[in-house]
């Protein structure tokens, strides 16, 4: 049985792609994973590994092909896409490497945008949106639009966004991949202030430096977590 504290856990999760006639790729192979909650988890591992789609599984951007997932308490495996979709709005905040904000919206704009896909009046929470733009240090760009913006200002949109669902957990796939190392380092003290208030993260990278932030480091290859390494002990579960 989970326990009640992993936010996060896998069992026997497997991901296929077909590809149509006998071409499929095992993309995961069969991955076990348990994050308790306050957790800041890197993966990473050599292109091809199965990164990207052990977070978007994690994400309920995808499904696992067999196996379980425990999300919160709630197995969302075998969800009904409205209510994994549904699930996703509610509990993940998502950061990509290339930030995926609406040109046309403004700062404040984007940052409301997932309000909207849950159908909630954006002006009751005006309030929280311009503390998320101030939290991210762009209240004095609320009016921008993302070409008038760097890409460390950016990213900060991208957070504050991931953010105004107030979600269990933010998951990233290489957040700083496209960012200066001063920018990227911004970004990074930005997502290591969200996880000491708390806030769980599962963050994918390259690069050695981003991962030695985190709690644990698990390496993927060919499909399997190969090894783990922990740097620093993750946050005691709360009972
Ligand atoms: N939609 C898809 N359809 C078919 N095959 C896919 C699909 N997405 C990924 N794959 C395959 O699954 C395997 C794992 O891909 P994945 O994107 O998870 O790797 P990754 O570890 O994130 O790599 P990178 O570091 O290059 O981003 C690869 O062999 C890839 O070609
Ligand atoms: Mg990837």
């Amino acid at each position: 049985m989970p326990r009640p504290s992993a936010i996060i856990r896998i069992e026997g999760v497997k991901k296929r792609y077909v590809l149509g006639g006998e071409n499929e790729v095992l993309a995961l192979r069969h991955v076990d994973l348990a994050v308790e909650a306050g957790t800041y988890l890197a993966i990473m591992g050599p292109s091809g590994s199965g990164k990207s789609t052990m977070l978007n599984i994690l994400g309920c951007l995808d499904r696992p092909s067999a196996g379980s997932y425990w999300l919160g308490g709630e197995d969302v495996s075998r969800m009904p896409d409205d209510q994994l979709s549904e699930a996703r709005g509610r509990k993940i905040g998502f950061i990509f490497q290339s930030y995926n904000l609406i040109a046309q919206l403004t700062v404040l704009e984007n940052i409301q945008v997932p309000l909207l896909y849950q159908g909630k009046d954006v002006r009751l929470f005006h309030d929280r949106c311009l503390d998320l733009a101030r939290l991210v240090g762009l209240g004095d760009r609320l009016g921008h639009r993302p070409n008038q913006l760097s890409g460390g200002q950016q990213q900060r949109v991208a957070i504050a966004r991931s953010l105004v669902n107030d979600p269990l957990m933010l998951l990233a796939d290489e957040p700083t991949g496209n960012l200066d190392s001063r920018t990227g380092t911004e970004v990074l003290d930005l997502i290591d202030r969200l996880n000491q208030a708390g806030k769980t993260i599962i963050l994918v990278t390259h690069d050695e430096r981003v991962a030695a932030r985190a709690h644990r480091v698990v390496h993927m290859k060919d499909g399997v977590i190969d090894r783990e390494v922990v740097n620093r002990p993750p946050p005691a579960p709360s009972r």
